[in-house]
């Protein structure tokens, strides 16, 4: 096991199968600037599945047994379940799961679960088809992530997760609707607050609800209470329905940030390593690997990598709007866009 400078382990590994997506959600790839003419990775510089395999493999030797495959929208590579499938027999991985839109699940699902996916997260910010089209940027009604995730419950993917990330005045209006909808179905919501990753959706502070606004909203309509956490370095804040009617959670990155026991580590379309979702830049693992470095190089990189890790950053910008304007302005540092590293 190899920890990084303030002591946490690396226990999860996130990796990009791609960097395109059939969405095109505002606060992640705004349509105005993803438009037809946007040059998305060649080929060549995405990993294979071969080096995809080899270094979750590496990591795995290194202390994480949990993966998840992201995107842009992870259902778009072609062959996926055979990734899939050959990432479920790396040794020392015991969760495998896949972070997706839903909207090509109804197809697949059957398929990802026979190549061996343990279970999935599908994001949907609203139940109503008038929202929910807007916010994809693409004019796409629920129907078919709802049947999405209809066919992975029958294919056995549970419990699934459905994260709806909640933005003012966009979706908020949304937040009970889409909790009373899955509760009692034994899949678990979970209210992410609206993040400043990448540099291009604009976001602002005064966009945010605060997760306990969320959670104060779901309470008044559906009695709720706290759950403890399931393991260290969650993400999420846990809470059960008082009826028994299954559980709901919320995601505070910006009210309450998490870094203090983050042990995720990610790997972008182009084979680098990210230390953090807010990182400026990652480091090439696809280099050399391409160059022809064995696996014990490959290992040695990657301890060096975490072992150096001081990320913080969610931590860091609640410090900085702590303090008094003048010292908190200045330029924005660039940050990795949320499509090329998957959330
Ligand atoms: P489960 O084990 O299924 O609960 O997965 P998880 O807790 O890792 O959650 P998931 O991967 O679904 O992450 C949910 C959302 O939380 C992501 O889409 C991000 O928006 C946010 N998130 C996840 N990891 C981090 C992180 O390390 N830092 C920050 N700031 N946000 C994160
Ligand atoms: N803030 C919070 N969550 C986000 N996601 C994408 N962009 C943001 C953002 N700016 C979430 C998606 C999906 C996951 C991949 O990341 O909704 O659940
Ligand atoms: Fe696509 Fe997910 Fe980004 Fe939306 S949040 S544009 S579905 S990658
Ligand atoms: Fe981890 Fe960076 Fe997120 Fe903090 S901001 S929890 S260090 S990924």
């Amino acid at each position: 096991m190899i920890t990084d400078q303030f002591g946490r382990p690396m226990r999860d590994l996130r990796i990009s199968v791609t960097d395109r997506c059939n969405f095109r959600c505002h606060y992640c790839m705004p349509a105005e600037i993803f438009g037809e003419a946007y040059e998305f990775l060649p080929k060549d510089e995405i990993l294979t599945f071969e080096e995809i395999a080899r270094l979750a493999g590496c990591f795995a030797d290194l202390g994480v047994n949990k993966l998840r495959i992201t995107g842009g929208e992870p259902l778009l590579r072609v062959d996926l379940p055979l990734l899939i499938s050959m990432l479920s027999e790396i040794d020392g991985i015991e969760d495998l799961t896949l972070t997706s839109n839903g909207y090509l699940l109804p197809q697949q699902a059957q398929q990802l679960k026979d190549a061996g996916l343990k279970r999935i997260t599908v994001s949907l910010d609203a139940l109503d088809d008038e929202t929910f089209k807007k916010m994809n940027g693409r004019g796409f009604g629920t129907h078919r992530v709802l049947l999405g995730i209809q066919r992975a419950e029958e294919a056995g993917l549970s419990p699934i997760k459905i994260n709806a990330v909640v933005q003012k005045g966009v979706n908020d209006h949304a937040v009970v609707d889409l909790a009373r909808h899955f509760k009692g179905t034994g899949n678990i919501v979970r209210f992410i607050e609206y993040m400043d990753v990448g540099n291009r959706n604009g976001w602002k502070l005064d966009e945010v609800v605060p997760a306990a606004e969320i959670i104060r909203r779901i309470n008044e309509e559906m009695p709720i209470e706290p759950l403890e956490g399931s393991y260290r370095g969650e993400v999420v804040t846990r809470y059960r329905y008082k009826d028994g009617e299954g559980e709901v959670g919320v995601i505070s990155s910006v009210s309450a940030p998490f870094c203090g026991d983050c042990t995720r580590s990610r790997i972008s379309t182009d084979g680098s390593i990210y230390t953090c979702l807010f990182a400026a830049n990652g480091i090439s693992l696809r280099d050399p690997l391409r160059a022809g470095a064995t696996d014990d190089e490959l290992k040695e990189l990657i301890s060096q990598i975490w072992g150096a890790r001081r990320d913080r950053y969610s931590e860091e910008r609640t410090e900085l709007s702590q303090q008094p304007k003048s010292s908190s302005q200045g330029t924005a540092p660039k940050k990795v866009e949320m499509y090329q590293i998957g959330g």
